[in-house]
């Protein structure tokens, strides 16, 4: 593969890898007894200091692409008060991929949120998007003379749509009296009292509507809206820039009667943000695994599939389906914006990312004008709830020493350029 143009990179967020993320909802709950975390994210992969060294890293891997997200609850600590080291910090890490040629794709929200927004009703209020739409627009305003080429507005929106969804599917399986085999009642009543407390205390209302919380339908409007208003700046402010959402999409099959169902799913994971982002300079697809819908609904996958980490099946070839399925209804400019595999084996790392860029090829093959491929994630890092147990990384992060080492996957990754 000899076009340049190609972006072949990795990706990270900034509560994942940076370290002490204080002024944000994430942070906050992780020192809740509610608050679902496994364990404390603290100075995780400690990227806020060694930033350059790790984009060194990757240049000499041969990588020409890095996506990671500006942190809004660093930048706007407190509503309307911005911090403007915080924004130097961010320009310097777009300054450190000139350098080394990386190009630089801005996330300018990936989870996490300020504090202070949750208290307002976060992504349930209708407040939410000209709040986002301020951070944007000081953020675009520094960005003006950096020459950006891709910015993702919202990582996943689709997220809490998602959760919602899951919770809903939990409680299907419940017992002819609706309830949840082995649910006890008392012990919820007594978690969703505890939660209420504790949320009225840090957040100052009862209930924390953070971005990955399960998301009612007025909630995705608004986070539609957040995405509209942000592209409204965007295109004012940074006209040159391609801006875009991403959404988490899995390759949706189904077996015989299983047709309407996997359908549905692509109706609400995708095709529901259709007229949202149809004139978006581009549209980042996440995607990591297979989902198989029987009449039933989705089928736990099949006895003997190699599992990842995470639970959910091996199946690199997410990659070509999903971005073929995509481009059936969506014309535009794509990028993968996240595709990877949690495993402590580098080699099905380094298998996983092999089938996942002949899909990549065979997009490119078939015309399809897919933009790049940013693989999840560049470090070990810390996974949200569950905390520094999977692993993602083309790097590994020794947590004790802080020290980064590139795995063979790594290379692996950036080799695909030079490949003919
Ligand atoms: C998110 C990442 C996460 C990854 C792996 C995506 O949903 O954007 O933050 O770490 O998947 O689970």
């Amino acid at each position: 593969m000899t076009n340049n143009e190609f972006l072949i990179g990795s990706a990270t967020a900034g509560s994942q890898v940076e370290g002490y993320n204080i002024h944000s909802d994430i942070y906050a709950q992780e020192y809740m007894k509610t608050g679902g975390y496994k364990e404390y994210s603290l100075d995780a992969a400690d990227h806020y200091h060694t930033y350059r060294d790790d984009i060194r890293m990757m240049h000499e891997a041969g990588l020409n692409a890095y996506r990671f997200s500006f942190e809004w609850a660093r930048i706007e600590p407190e509503e309307g008060k911005f911090d403007e080291k915080e924004m130097e910090h961010y320009l310097d890490m777009v300054h450190a991929c000139r350098e080394y040629e990386i190009e630089p794709v801005i996330t300018l929200l990936h989870f996490a949120c300020p504090k202070w927004l949750i208290g307002k009703g976060g992504w349930e209020a209708d407040t939410t998007p000209a709040d986002f739409g301020r951070y944007v627009r000081y953020v675009a305003e520094h960005l003006r003379n950096e020459n950006i080429r891709y910015i993702v507005t919202i990582n996943e929106a689709n997220m809490g749509t998602l959760i919602a969804g899951y919770l809903e599917k939990i409680l299907k399986h419940t017992d002819g009296a609706g309830l949840q085999i082995g649910m006890d009642l008392e012990k919820m009543a007594e978690q969703d009292a505890l939660a209420k407390e504790e949320n009225l205390s840090v957040f100052g209302c009862e209930t924390a509507a953070v971005f990955t919380s399960p998301r009612s339908p007025h909630g995705d409007k608004i986070v539609c809206e957040a995405h509209k208003t942000a592209m409204r700046i965007l295109r004012e402010v940074l006209p040159e820039t391609k801006a875009g959402l991403s959404l988490s999409v899995r390759d949706l099959q189904y077996t015989e009667g299983g047709k309407e169902n996997a359908d549905k799913d692509w109706e609400k994971d995708f095709l529901h943000y259709l007229p949202v982002i149809e004139n978006d300079g581009f549209f980042g697809i996440q995607t990591y695994t297979r989902a198989i819908f029987s009449a039933d609904g989705e089928e736990d996958p099949a006895e003997g599939a190699e599992v990842t980490q995470m639970g959910y099946e091996y199946y690199p070839e997410c990659v070509e389906h999903v971005v073929k399925r995509v481009h059936e209804s969506f014309k535009g400019d794509l990028l993968i914006t996240e595709n990877g595999i949690a495993t402590d084996n580098d080699e099905r790392r380094v298998a996983y990312i092999r089938t996942a860029l002949e899909g990549v090829k065979n997009c490119l093959d078939a015309g399809i004008p897919l933009k790049g491929y940013m693989y999840w994630s560049f470090i070990d890092n810390w996974e949200w709830q569950s905390g520094y147990s999977m692993q993602f990384g083309l790097v590994s992060l020794d947590r004790k020493t802080q020290v980064h080492t590139p795995k063979p996957s790594l290379s692996f990754l950036g080799s695909f350029l030079k490949q003919e």
